[in-house]
């Protein structure tokens, strides 16, 4: 009998992990029921998901999620209110179908961002509306920098049609319908990235100091095995902290390859390459124990090697970034992790 990763952290942080509803029978639902106390929906709470017409709300999949969850005295993440990725592309059309961002017209650009922000208004309210009991935080917007883009904003359609008003409504209106109880979120990717980490900062300062409620930032922590530092993804969380914000590791996978590797390794992973893994996870987690004070929750965006999106990306081959491996056994990461100073 293997210790459970909840219980080995409970004097810490809460352990999560990104789940389809599909996941919640046989051998993966024991799996989670023993090691995380936290669930997040890996696709079945995006905006699309959702609200894949307008006015057509589908909570069927979410629902699922959120039940078990209760059923097993697990709390929900909700991921995410908004995204530029997953998101019905009718949100982002004018009246007459056509495509809000090839506006020309002055006047009838500012009617479409009037119309877009009063959209999102509504999908975010009726949705915190109807889980504001069941949901323990919420990422509200996702990876909305892009150092590469203008302005160090990604240059998604929100941005282009609404400039940063859409940030600002959206957690506006998930904190008038959620009240004073919703932790809400801004969640990103590469936060250890110095240009991003210190664009995000001041988006989020400058945001703070128009009394936008932001409670803290998701740092997504895809990672490989190879970088970035554990000390450059700890960095970023203290600059957070110091604004008085809660950090919370969001969707925490490593890949086995750099990130510009395009090769398959196929199935038989080599034991150094495991090994490697597990020596980094064990710096990771030291690092998160000794900095509990600023971190929330550290969510995996998956649980076991037989489910993960890097299988998919960026090339079909196969990958395996989490602790427990296809057969859902403990990996050399594992021991790694819940016994740090052992011979694992
Ligand atoms: O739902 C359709 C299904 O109807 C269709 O038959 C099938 C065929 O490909 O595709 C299904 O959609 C897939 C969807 O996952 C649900 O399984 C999409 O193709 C696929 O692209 C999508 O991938 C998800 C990805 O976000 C989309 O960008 C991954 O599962 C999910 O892990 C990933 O999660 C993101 C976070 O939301 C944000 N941060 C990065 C993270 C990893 O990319």
């Amino acid at each position: 009998e293997i210790p459970s990763l909840a219980e080995t952290f409970a004097g810490y942080f809460p352990i999560g992990a990104a789940i389809e509803p599909s996941q919640t029978e046989g051998l993966k639902a024991e799996l989670l029921k023993k090691h995380v106390n936290w669930l997040v929906a890996e696709n079945v709470m995006k905006p699309e998901a959702i609200q894949p017409m307008e006015g057509s709300f589908n909570w069927t999949n979410a629902d699922r999620l959120v039940a078990f969850a209760k059923e097993n005295g697990m709390e929900v993440r909700f991921h995410t209110l908004v995204w530029h990725s997953q998101v019905g592309a009718w949100f982002f059309k004018d009246a007459e179908g056509k495509p809000m961002v090839d506006e020309t017209d002055e006047a009838k650009r500012e009617a479409n961002k009037k119309l877009l922000l009063k959209r999102l208004d509504t999908h975010v309210r009726t949705i915190v509306e109807r889980y504001k009991n069941d949901i323990h935080s919420w990422d509200v917007v996702n990876e909305v920098i892009e150092p590469a883009d203008p302005d160090g904003m990604r240059a998604s359609e929100w941005y282009k049609i609404t400039g940063t008003d859409f940030i600002e409504t959206a957690f506006r209106a998930a904190r008038e319908a959620g009240g004073p109880e919703v932790k809400l979120y801004i969640n990103d990717y590469g936060t250890d990235n110095p240009a991003k980490r210190d664009r995000l900062y001041e988006l989020v300062k400058e945001m703070l100091d128009k009394g936008v409620p932001i409670d803290g930032v998701g740092h997504q922590t895809h990672i490989d095995v190879y970088g970035p530092t554990v000390d450059s993804i700890v960095g970023s969380m203290e600059k957070f902290a110091e604004l008085g914000l809660d950090n919370l590791v969001t969707e925490l996978d490593m890949s086995l390859y750099a990130w510009n590797d395009r090769r398959d390794l196929g199935n038989d992973i080599p034991d150094d390459l495991l090994q490697k893994q597990a020596d980094r996870y064990r710096e990771l987690f030291e690092a998160f124990r000794a900095n509990k004070d600023m971190i929330g929750g550290v969510v995996f965006w998956g649980i076991a090697d037989d489910h993960t999106w890097l299988n998919s990306f960026p090339v079909t081959r196969t990958n395996a970034p989490f602790l427990f491996d296809k057969q859902l056994h403990a990996k050399p990461a594992f021991w790694a992790v819940v016994d740090p100073a052992g011979q694992a």
